[in-house]
């Protein structure tokens, strides 16, 4: 028989929500509670970016600064770099980064020094939800001695004995499932996964969140919660790799990967396409899998899966960069002195998001090999100094209908929308295309290279 609880968060007012670092993740979730009607208030070390929020201005192409200016204006949402303002909230989410470091290894330096931002504010009754993706563990391995070091407790139970455990504060993960530019799924759509570091704080967090999202799925624990994020981008990555694999062996056969899978697409059950490309990018599917990887070696083992899929996606430029020399070579020029066009720098179509992009990579490999090259991004209007790269004063070049013939090569590493396929391949002497975008172009296809 369910207990007649006495709810011990959200009580049904108007929340006050602290929402740490306010990203790609960060800031919708953000304008989704102001929306529910809640006061959000977005903690970000960056002080540009706070100013930017407070003067209703977005930094993120596809986050509507309407909405921003919305929330302001009405006073449900504002920005500070000032900690000191979590004493004021109900529920503190933490949506930092968690990149890899130089050696490939987890860096969880910014959950760190969040949850130490935290401690010295934190409240009886606050909820502290981490979002950030990471491995199995890390709440309350990392997070939780931090938060617990001005003596509040928040005990590490579950079952039927521990329902009523008392809690000084709650603490739970919540993974972000996020899909920067999916217009189909918006954060309420998306189903949440909570896990509680206790019952208590499970219950906390599914009253949270089912203010903002349409179903909570709540499980066990935080490590569960943890664990699902992973198993989600892993069976991504998997995937990809496979995929990519498998595009390898059909253009080897001379069969077109493209209609193969959209063919296998028509079985309405049991399979799910995934499409061949350039390589891995983005802040989540490179990087995530790693973080089990690292984790599983605690308990010698060794995740093949991974390490395989992380083999095959990384080898994907070289591929793309082979092939377009091998289509030159065919032209009778070489990729040594050969002009090249590169259409598109984001990771993925629409948006303008660099981070872990594979064109980078191919940029860098045509470079060395004595390509001279031009790009075109309609979200990157230059590109600068990154951790791998250095592409300082690169500028995105205009394009016309002339523009393409003046290259020896256009390649397509991203396939935005706004480009005019028919055009690229009309004005161009030869194009490669890493993603299959030309698939509509029906003039001149004997100008093009899949790859
Ligand atoms: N981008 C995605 O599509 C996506 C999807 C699902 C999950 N995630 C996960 O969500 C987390 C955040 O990713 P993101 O893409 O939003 O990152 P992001 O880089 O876009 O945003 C992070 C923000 O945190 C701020 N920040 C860094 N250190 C801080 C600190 N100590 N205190 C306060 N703010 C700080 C940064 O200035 C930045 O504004 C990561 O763990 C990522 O793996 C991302």
């Amino acid at each position: 028989m369910p207990v007649d609880r006495k709810p011990e968060f959200f009580r049904g007012a108007q929340l006050k929500v602290g929402i740490i670092g306010c990203g790609y993740v960060g800031l919708p979730l953000a304008l989704r509670f102001a929306e529910a009607g809640h006061k959000v208030t977005g903690f970000d070390t960056d002080p540009a970016k706070i100013a930017m929020l407070n003067a209703g201005r977005t930094y993120i192409e596809h986050i509507s600064q309407t909405k921003i200016q919305q929330y302001v204006n009405s006073r449900h949402f504002s920005a500070t770099t000032d900690f000191s303002k979590l004493k004021e909230v109900d529920a503190i989410l933490i949506c930092v980064p968690t990149p890899l470091d130089e050696r490939r290894e987890p860096d969880l330096s910014y959950v760190k020094q969040t949850a130490e931002s935290i401690t010295p504010h934190l409240q009886k009754g606050h909820l502290v939800v981490l979002e950030s993706t990471t491995y199995p563990g890390t709440t309350e391995e990392l997070v939780l001695p931090i938060l617990e070091a001005n003596g509040m407790r928040c005990p590490i139970a579950s079952g039927a004995a521990s329902e009523d455990i008392p809690c000084d504060f709650f603490l739970a993960f919540s993974p972000e499932r996020e899909d920067p530019g999916n217009k189909q799924f918006g954060l309420a759509q998306i189903p949440k996964v909570v896990g509680g570091l206790n019952p208590p704080s499970g219950r906390a967090a599914q009253a949270l969140y089912g203010q903002v999202v349409s179903r909570v799925i709540p499980v066990s624990s935080t490590r569960a919660a943890e664990m699902a994020k992973l198993l989600e981008n892993i069976f991504r990555c998997v995937n990809i790799a496979m995929v990519n694999e498998l595009k390898l062996l059909s253009l080897r056969m001379g069969i077109d990967i493209w209609e193969v899978i959209d063919a296998a697409s028509t079985k309405p059950f049991g399979f799910m396409p995934f499409y061949p490309g350039p390589g891995l990018g983005g802040h989540c599917i490179p990087v995530d899998p790693f973080y089990l990887s690292w984790k599983a070696r605690e308990y010698d083992f060794a995740t093949r899966f991974i390490e395989l899929a992380g083999e095959i996606n990384t080898s994907m430029p070289y591929h793309i960069v082979d092939a377009i020399g091998a289509a030159l070579n065919k032209q009778k020029k070489s990729l040594n002195g050969a002009k090249i066009l590169i259409l598109g720098v984001a990771y993925k179509k629409d948006v303008d998001d660099l981070r872990e992009s594979p064109t980078l990579k191919i940029m860098q490999l045509l470079q060395e090999r004595g390509a001279h090259l031009d790009y075109n991004d309609p979200y990157f209007a230059q590109l600068h100094r990154m951790r791998h790269y250095n592409y300082e004063g690169m500028k995105s070049v205009p394009l016309s209908a002339q523009i393409f013939g003046s290259y020896d090569c256009t390649v397509i590493a991203t396939d935005h929308s706004v480009y005019d396929y028919n055009a690229i391949v009309d004005g161009s002497k030869l194009v490669v295309d890493t993603r299959n975008a030309t698939r509509r172009v029906m003039r001149n296809r004997d100008r093009i290279v899949l790859c």
